[in-house]
């Protein structure tokens, strides 16, 4: 590479749509942070969960969000994770990922109290500049002056069918129509809510990744951050 890659890689996208993976390769290469917006969301529920609180309840789980100190960093155990994430000190990595937490997350992610906590503090990492950050918001609300806004999307078959896969591939069985359904309700959920609904900024660069392998994603990513500099 020959000029200097922007400082912030903003990258939003619905569900499965492979932000993760491209993310996660592409701060790779680059040598920045990787930071998975989802996994402060989910740790939010996990620790309303953990803690009792109604889901419902918007006031407790605003304020949960406001007082839990939530870390994302670089992997503390080689198993396969992608970041540790602690909740006051304690490790929920692999807590994030369950069904219950998938099943309650749209909910909380929509509480404005909620999005203003978690906000701010992604604010902070992305003030430090060489990250990668990954989301639904990033370019829209989180960092809408991203010098690179990339937007990730894929068909819900598409996407419902890599999810399916992802399992398969963890050895869990799971029945394709039922992902689908759930994925579907999930991107209305979330492009739907009012406070940062999902949605590309006027400004991102939208990659339609239908029928591209990971590695083509990713390849045009970088491509893209060498035009950009920042
Ligand atoms: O990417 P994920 O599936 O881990 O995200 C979990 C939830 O958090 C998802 O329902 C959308 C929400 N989310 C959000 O509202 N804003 C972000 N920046 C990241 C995730």
């Amino acid at each position: 590479m020959t000029s200097t890659p922007p400082s912030i890689i903003a990258i939003d996208g619905p569900a499965a749509s492979g932000k993760s993976t491209v993310g996660e390769a592409v701060s790779q290469r680059l040598g920045f942070l990787y930071f998975d917006t989802g996994a402060m969301y989910r740790a939010v529920t996990q620790a309303a969960l953990a803690r009792g609180i109604p889901i419902a309840d918007e006031a407790a789980v605003g304020e949960l969000a406001a007082t839990i100190h939530i870390d994302v960093m670089a992997p503390t155990v080689d198993d396969g994770r992608q970041y540790t994430v602690l909740i006051d000190g304690e490790d929920v990595t692999w807590a994030l990922r369950t069904a219950v937490v998938d099943a309650n997350v749209s909910a909380v992610s929509a509480y404005p109290a909620v999005r203003t906590a978690l906000t701010r503090q992604q604010r902070r990492i992305a003030a430090q500049g060489r990250v990668v950050m990954v989301g639904r918001d990033i370019g829209t609300v989180v960092v809408p002056e991203a010098p690179l806004k990339i937007y990730l999307d894929a068909s819900p078959e598409e996407r419902a069918h890599r999810r399916w896969l992802e399992l398969q591939q963890r050895g869990q069985d799971a029945d394709p129509e039922a992902i689908l359904t759930a994925m579907r309700a999930r991107d209305a959920y979330d492009s739907t809510r009012k406070t940062a609904p999902l949605r590309a900024a006027s400004d991102a660069i939208i990659i339609d990744t239908d029928g591209m392998s990971g590695g083509q994603v990713v390849d045009e990513v970088m491509r893209l951050a060498e035009r950009f500099e920042g």
